[in-house]
């Protein structure tokens, strides 16, 4: 069954707490914490201190999804605010490599992401040293938008090339993920599913994720 890691962007920062108990008892399995600077993206979300308390006093698996530009500058910070997965962008302008480097050193597990522009042949000489490949079906920077089907055939990529190299990171797809859209994804070889606002702005939050997963059993 994929995993469900609903994205926290749409959820109601006043409740933080309770929101993520919420959806972590109706089976979602880490929580997607973005992250925006206002550069590399146009947007500002939240940081390393509402990471740090909401894990201290949240326990979840954490996957903290970085849309800044300089993401060897706060791998540290974000690491010991409570990240599992960190995740960086690949158009972001550090070096990949030192960034991969500095987020194995200091124990989490790494990921990178690509825009919708990216190929996911430019992930290539990172994946062996991945826990998380996220594939972009959205411009980041919102919640809400259009799902992109150019995500498809990255997604099938990486599914392929890990078979054939024999890895096993996980695929991540972020971005207009609601039951309607999932299947096709589940079908191309996702392995997580973000969603935000299919899971926060639906009325009941635990069907929303039970819907999610029951197109996972179909695909
Ligand atoms: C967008 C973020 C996403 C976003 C997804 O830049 O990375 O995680 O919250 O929102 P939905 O599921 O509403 O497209
Ligand atoms: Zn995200």
């Amino acid at each position: 069954m994929a995993l469900i890691a609903p994205s926290l962007l749409s959820a109601d920062f006043t409740q933080l707490g309770r929101e993520c108990r919420e959806v972590l008892d109706a089976g979602a399995s880490m929580l997607h914490f973005d992250v925006m600077d206002g550069h590399f993206v146009p947007n500002i979300s939240v940081g390393v201190p509402v990471l740090a308390s909401l894990a201290k006093k949240t326990p979840a698996v954490y996957d903290v999804h970085l849309m800044i530009s300089h993401p060897l500058a706060y791998a540290r910070q974000f690491i010991e605010a409570g990240a599992d997965y960190l995740v960086f962008h690949y158009e972001a302008e550090d070096d990949p490599a030192a960034v991969l480097q500095r987020i194995q050193e200091l124990g989490a597990k790494p990921g990178m992401a690509i825009k919708p522009a990216t190929p996911a042949e430019a992930l290539k000489p990172y994946l062996s040293s991945l826990s998380m490949a996220l594939v972009m079906a959205v411009e980041p920077g919102f919640g809400g938008q259009a799902f992109q089907p150019g995500a498809l055939e990255k997604i099938a990529w990486l599914k392929k090339y890990r078979e054939e190299a024999g890895l096993s990171y996980l695929i991540e797809v972020d971005g207009g993920i609601d039951p309607a859209t999932a299947r096709a994804v589940l079908e191309a070889g996702a392995d997580v599913l973000v969603a935000g606002s299919a899971v926060f702005l639906s009325r009941d939050r635990a069907e929303a994720i039970r819907a999610l997963q029951a197109e996972s059993q179909k695909a």
